[in-house]
């Protein structure tokens, strides 16, 4: 049998150089200025010169040349001759990503940094157990959230975005043949109800979602050319549902609460469900390395909303905690998860 090659000790000089990387601020928010400024994208359109790259960004040349000395550190970008900058393999894979769900939520000027910055209040959460978001910026998430138009379409926008990748999903695997009526329950623009409803067109939809969400999901539903089966319901998931519709989807609202509320929130789907109804309780996991990256996702749950990540054998706990029967869970393409129950007092 080969020998196991034997990894040497770190040094202490490993190990500064390791916790200097784990508590930098600088690079974060070095990164995140970059996008603001849209540098890669000055850089790529040919304004390489430091004098243009001020000038085109509205920058203080001489704090903007200190900038990029950081940013030539670290690989963004490449510094081809004094004061003169070019695009590296990081700032070209950068350019690359969608701008709305990546370089739309870095912008420090945009919701989503505002949202992360949620994370400043990470004491608070861990003390609490609450949501920071209110202890940071004197509001709750979900009462900004609807107050604060720009947050909400942000917000919206990026959800739909995982949406128009479930959706197709579960509008093929799922088998919709004796299904007559679908609501989405906290559905959000509807992106998710919409792909089901194309696909399916035999099916009535709703999407039971937060009032001000009204305008934004009636556009997103003509758009999308199922306004004509397809109704916005407004009102709170805490609160008593439409009752007797065949299928109740929840799609990644568990991850938003706390087991209490979750549990409350699969209750109300319960009884509206009735003995008739069933329950899709959808879930995105993060592919096969979950595990690792879902301890991320699990705090920024916790700072932001004062949520949690679960696993499916948790979210099964969960409704079954609600009292719902699993009649079965299922993990189809792209990390997705579905989980089908009813209500215990059902009859098949
Ligand atoms: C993480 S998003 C998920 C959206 C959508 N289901 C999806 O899969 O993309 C959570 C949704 O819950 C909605 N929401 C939050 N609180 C709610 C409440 N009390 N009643 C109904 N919907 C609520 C939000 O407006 C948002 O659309």
């Amino acid at each position: 049998m080969d020998a196991q090659p034997v990894e040497a000790d770190p040094t202490d000089a490993d190990l500064t150089t390791t916790l200097a990387t784990l508590i930098d601020l600088a690079t974060p928010f070095a990164v995140r200025t970059a996008i603001t400024l849209r540098l890669p994208e000055l850089v790529a359109g040919g304004s390489t010169r430091l004098d243009a790259l001020a000038d085109a960004s509205g920058a203080h040349q001489e704090s903007l040349g200190r900038l990029l000395r950081h940013l030539v550190s670290i690989g963004l970008f490449t510094e081809t001759a004094p004061q003169t900058y070019g695009l590296t393999p990081l700032s070209r894979h950068l350019l690359a990503e969608d701008g709305t769900w990546f370089r739309g939520w870095l912008n420090l000027e945009s919701p989503g940094t505002k949202m992360d910055l949620a994370f400043t209040g990470m004491l608070h959460s861990i003390r609490t157990g609450h949501s920071a978001y209110g202890a940071v910026h004197g509001v709750p998430f979900w009462s900004d959230y609807q107050d604060n138009d720009a947050l909400r379409e942000f917000f919206g926008g990026v959800m739909a975005a995982y949406a128009w990748q479930t959706g197709p999903v579960l509008a093929t695997e799922f088998d919709w043949t004796d299904v007559r009526t679908v609501i989405d329950v906290g559905g959000g623009i509807g992106a998710l109800l919409a792909e089901v409803l194309a696909a399916h067109p035999h099916l009535r939809g709703e999407v039971l979602d937060l009032p001000p969400v009204v305008a934004e999901a009636n556009q997103a539903l003509r758009e999308a050319g199922v306004a004509d089966r397809a109704e916005f319901v407004p009102g709170s998931f805490f609160d008593p549902l439409p009752a007797g519709r065949d299928v109740y989807v929840v799609s990644r609202v568990l991850t938003d609460w706390n087991d209490e509320n979750a549990g409350k929130i699969l209750r109300r789907c319960a009884e509206a469900a009735g003995t008739h109804g069933r329950i899709l309780i959808v879930e995105v996991l993060a592919g096969d390395d979950h595990a690792k990256r879902n301890t991320s996702f699990d705090l920024q749950s916790l700072v932001l909303l004062g949520g949690q990540e679960r696993s499916p054998a948790d979210t099964e706990k969960l409704a079954v905690d609600a009292g719902l029967v699993v009649a079965r869970g299922r993990r189809w393409p792209g990390g997705l998860v579905v989980i089908e129950c009813m209500s215990a007092g059902r009859e098949n």
